[in-house]
């Protein structure tokens, strides 16, 4: 009975996307590209502006060029550099009285998901002042006009400078969840692979695999794709298949850093549309509740998640494993070899095997907000009911 009323609620879904305005956001990609910061904010007459990023970004000197390219062009900005990483509602609360009492009216994301989907919030409460952070979650919720939102990624992982999405943590409860809007989508991006090259090989490793993670949950997920949507989802499987490991062993590989960019973009828009599925809708409770890093929830989950759905996505994995030159007689052991590179990929980037993290009284906990944020929504290939979800997690954990 659930499985017709979740056929009905994708298929009304799968129209009205048609109508949402999916699309990329403008923008110029390239080694050095953030210098045209400054250009790009007085093409789009911003004003004054909210610079929103976090410690990590100011540490490795990349919010001080930021901030001097826009005091060298005269640009008029504040500084909110308090985001934590799975950012909170109470950093929105933050950094939105920041962007209302300087006068601000466009907001600079610079950073990982973290900072980007913090100035998403920032955004969407300029549009909603009355509102809470927790009454703004959910699908179009937003509906209404935000500033100006300039998104530059120092991560290969999110995608977030292309997507709706703004996935935050309510403080109160650790129950982390998103805002789903088009209006969120950022006016321009800026994608400039050199801001990446002072992560770690761990950030590397496991922000990539996030990327990967969309690509293959919108690849494998039914309905919502177009062949815009499958297209980018292979070619970031690709570029991943064939950069995330080699940057990952040398960082400053620049070439592999500059097509990892591009993938995580590419995945950004895939899934956007295309949707995650239960890896997301696991991980995400992982860094709610215990402050897992998004990526390394993503990486560890993935290959087990690909398995669980077993011979359902056998013809869709075969179809990436073609994309990336992987060999086999069948689709059966095309996908057995996809997922054995995924896993191998974990091994060789020191990601563990399984999660050691959750506690007994949790498992409930886990299931409901996995089961909320994925049911009816996400057109995963297998319908996951609380049992199989439990069966899951107890698959997974150490
Ligand atoms: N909005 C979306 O569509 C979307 C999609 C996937 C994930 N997310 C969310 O994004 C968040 C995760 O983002 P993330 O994985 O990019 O990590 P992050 O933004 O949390 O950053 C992780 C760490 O990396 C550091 N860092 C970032 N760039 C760096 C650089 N160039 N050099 C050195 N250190 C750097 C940061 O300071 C931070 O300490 C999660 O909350 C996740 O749920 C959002
Ligand atoms: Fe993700």
């Amino acid at each position: 009975m659930y499985g017709l009323y979740r056929d009905a609620y994708q298929g009304v879904m799968k129209i009205s996307n048609y109508f949402l305005g999916y699309h990329m956001p403008e923008y110029i990609f390239g080694r050095g590209s953030v210098k045209e910061l400054p250009r790009v904010l007085k093409e789009k007459d911003a004003g004054k502006v909210l610079l929103v990023t976090d410690k990590g970004l100011v540490e490795a000197g990349i919010a001080g060029r930021v901030t001097a390219l826009l005091d060298g062009a005269g640009i008029d900005h504040v500084l909110y550099a308090d985001v934590v990483a799975n950012p909170t509602d109470d950093n929105v609360e933050a950094g939105f009285s920041m962007f209302r009492e300087s006068g601000c009216d466009s907001v600079v994301a610079l950073g990982g998901g973290s900072p980007m989907d913090c100035a998403k919030g920032i955004c969407a409460k300029a549009a909603h002042p009355r509102k809470s952070v927790k009454q703004l979650f959910g699908l179009l919720s937003v509906h209404w006009f935000v500033p100006k939102l300039f998104a530059i990624p120092t991560t290969s992982g999110t995608g977030s400078e292309t997507t709706i999405a703004a996935v935050l943590t309510e403080a109160e409860t650790h129950h982390k969840q998103t805002i789903m809007d088009v209006v969120l989508i950022p006016a321009f991006a800026i994608l400039d692979p050199e801001l990446t090259l002072t992560l770690t090989p761990e950030l590397t490793a496991t922000t990539g695999m996030d990327a990967l993670c969309h690509a293959v949950e919108a690849y494998t997920n039914k309905r919502y794709n177009t062949k815009v949507e499958d297209r980018l989802a292979l070619k970031a499987v690709k570029l991943i298949y064939d950069n995330l490991y080699e940057a990952y062993e040398d960082g400053s590989d620049i070439a592999a850093r500059e097509n990892m960019q591009l993938a995580s973009f590419y995945a950004g828009r895939a899934f956007t549309r295309g949707c995650v599925g239960y890896v997301h809708a696991v991980g995400h409770t992982l860094g709610g509740l215990y402050g897992v890093p998004h990526g390394k929830a993503m990486a560890i989950l993935l290959p087990h998640v690909m398995r669980a759905f077993g011979p359902a996505v056998h013809g869709r994995l075969a179809k990436l494993a073609d994309a990336c030159g992987i060999e086999g007689s069948s689709e059966a052991e095309k996908a057995d070899k996809f997922i054995s590179w995924m896993e191998e990929l974990k091994k060789k980037t020191g990601i563990p095997e399984k999660v050691d993290m959750i506690k007994d009284e949790d498992v409930d906990q886990i299931i409901r907000w996995a089961m909320k944020e994925s049911n009816p929504l996400y057109p995963t290939p297998v319908l996951w009911k609380y049992n199989d979800f439990r069966a899951f997690i107890e698959s997974v954990r150490a």
